[in-house]
């Protein structure tokens, strides 16, 4: 990892400043504006449900690097209610408010890797990386 950077998602503005950050380290990684606007666009939707489903939380983004590549890895964390039926959830079109219910499962087309971890009462952490 060569930096790391870590963002409070407590009001709307926030999601906005992730998508800031995002795109200012995925140009800094060398990243092409179609990869830049992928990561960008599955940051945002996981910032929406940190901040609408998990009451809030934190985006941490790093530059990592194993001995090959380098890329962008952003992780969403929150202490909120978690998703009892993670197969569910990750469901196109499902939602249990008002969303298109295509947040989950289009940041995880638009990621080279995706990882969730939720259980109820336990919160909810989603990480997504993009390889350069
Ligand atoms: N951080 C979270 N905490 C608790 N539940 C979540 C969280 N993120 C997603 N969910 C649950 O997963 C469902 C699917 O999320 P997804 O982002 O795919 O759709 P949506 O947010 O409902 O709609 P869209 O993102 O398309 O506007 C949500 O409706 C919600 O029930
Ligand atoms: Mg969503």
């Amino acid at each position: 990892m060569t930096s790391s950077d870590t963002i409070p998602i407590r009001i709307s503005d926030d999601v906005i400043r992730v998508r800031g950050r995002v795109r200012a380290l995925a140009m800094t990684l060398g990243l092409g504006i179609v990869d830049q606007t992928k990561i960008v666009t599955a940051a945002s939707e996981l910032a929406r449900n940190t901040l609408d489903y998990g009451g809030g939380g934190e985006a941490r983004l790093e530059i990592i690097e194993t001995g090959l590549r380098r890329g962008l890895r952003v992780t969403f964390e929150d202490q909120g209610p978690g998703i009892a039926d993670i197969d569910l959830a990750m469901t196109d079109r499902y939602t249990s408010g008002h969303g298109l219910g295509l947040g989950l499962s289009g940041a995880k087309r638009l990621s080279n890797e995706f990882e969730i971890k939720s259980a109820p009462g336990q919160g909810t952490r989603v990480t997504i990386t993009r390889w350069k």
